[in-house]
């Protein structure tokens, strides 16, 4: 099969493969129709190029028709159509029945201290080929495809892999009173749709922060209430225009959709360019010590949320040590939560939003739709917000 394939730092290559097969009685073979690129694929990109290994094949937002089930995958058969959430999970341990299924027990990386397993996602998440290729074998298939119905295109379900149960998630999350305020810093397709899910479950009053010009725009034409980075001398200010808008308080909640693309200071980004030069020994560590000043968006987050105020971090950040302003998170009382979406939590609460209504815009979220083999050229523009992309869909 064709499968694009992490080959070095900004390097991504489409490749033949072997296909894959069934291994395992719970495993299920997929053959994919359309299949998102995410920015948390542009962490791979280039930050966390030391967790990476030449040939991994890159990818975890598929969805697509079932070819071959195991002997354990009662519920799945061959011809049906399926969207498979991001994390692997059983569904029926501890963490699953808890309903976090990001902390499965069963395909927990324990050898990396890490959570579930993830497709395509470097070796701390268990190095599962992933899902920007013709075909994907799926562990514990017996619990993580969502059967969609017939008819709608695949662009009306192919999110329920990850943006809208982590938009969902992130809004769940910041515990937005009815009527209250919620800003989100960083407008990609993350925090794009983290406003759309706020409107939907009732926030009265939706900021949005970035600097990219169309993506502010995108978030506008729906209703948010937009900032534009590049428009203040520094954070103070922009922090100043918000609160001005919720009677001096700041918003309720502050969301973080922006993680360990932020731009922070020259600094981090030098770490990283000299980590990925050094033996993997000693690169991991380093990487793992030395994201802090990416942190930049998530010192906005603390500054700008009210008193009493709930931060959700949605972002993924890489560093271990990173310091963080206790003393302010302690005195202005706030709650911080955060983590990767439990797909399989949310998704039976969203699918009814998937109605012949499109509340939340699904049908249109995608800029761009390129094949398998222009995903190389769609990695680059992506990353470089060229050409107003905001989401990518692959179609192998
Ligand atoms: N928790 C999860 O399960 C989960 C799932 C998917 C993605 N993510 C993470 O969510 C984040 C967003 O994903 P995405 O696909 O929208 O990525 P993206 O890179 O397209 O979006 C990030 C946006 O933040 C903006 N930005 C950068 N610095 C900023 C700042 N200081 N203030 C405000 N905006 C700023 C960028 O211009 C960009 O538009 C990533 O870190 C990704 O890894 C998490
Ligand atoms: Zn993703
Ligand atoms: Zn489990």
């Amino acid at each position: 099969m064709r499968a694009l394939t992490w080959q070095g730092k900004r390097d991504v290559r489409v490749e033949t493969m072997p296909d894959p097969r069934i291994e395992e009685p719970t495993d299920a073979i997929i053959r994919i129709t359309s299949t998102g690129l995410c920015g948390s694929d542009l962490h791979l990109y280039e930050v966390l190029t030391p967790f990476m290994t030449p040939g991994d094949i890159l990818g975890h937002e598929p969805m697509g028709i079932v070819e071959e089930v195991g002997a354990a995958v009662p519920d799945l058969q061959a011809g049906d159509r399926v969207v498979v959430p991001f994390q692997i999970a059983c569904g029926n341990c501890w963490m699953c029945l808890t309903g976090l299924p990001t902390q499965c027990e069963t395909t927990q990386v324990s050898a990396e201290g890490m959570g579930a397993a993830l497709f395509g996602y470097t070796r701390l998440y268990g190095a599962v080929p992933g899902a920007q290729a013709e075909y994907l074998r799926v562990p514990q298939a017996q619990y993580g495809p969502i059967k969609v119905p017939e008819g709608p295109s695949d662009d009306r379900f192919v999110y329920l892999s990850d943006v809208l149960p982590t938009a969902w998630q992130a809004v769940e999350y910041a515990g937005v009173p009815r009527g209250g305020s919620v800003a989100v810093l960083g407008l990609g397709p993350i925090g794009d749709m983290a406003c759309r899910v706020a409107q939907v479950q009732g926030a009265g009053t939706v900021f949005g922060v970035d600097l990219v010009p169309e993506r502010l725009e995108r978030a506008k034409e729906r209703g948010v209430e937009t900032f534009d980075l590049r428009s203040f001398d520094d954070e103070k200010e922009l922090v100043t225009a918000i609160r001005d808008r919720t009677d001096g308080r700041g918003p309720d909640a502050v969301i973080d959709a922006v993680g360990t693309e932020a731009h922070g200071g020259a600094a981090a980004r030098m770490v990283q360019n000299v980590s990925a030069l050094l033996p993997r020994k000693l690169s991991g560590p380093m990487a793992e010590r030395f994201s802090v000043d990416r942190l930049a968006a998530l010192h906005t987050a603390i500054e700008l949320v009210r008193r009493g105020g709930t931060i959700s971090v949605v972002g993924v950040y890489g560093g271990m040590a990173d310091p963080m302003p206790m003393l302010t998170l302690f005195d202005k009382q706030i709650q911080l939560r955060m983590g990767q979406a439990n797909v399989r939590r949310w998704s039976d609460d969203i699918i009814p939003h998937l109605t012949d209504e499109d509340r939340l815009g699904v049908d249109d979220f995608a800029t761009h739709h390129v094949t398998l083999e222009e995903g190389p050229e769609a990695y680059a523009m992506f990353q470089e917000k060229r050409d107003g992309a905001v989401k990518v869909l692959m179609r192998p």
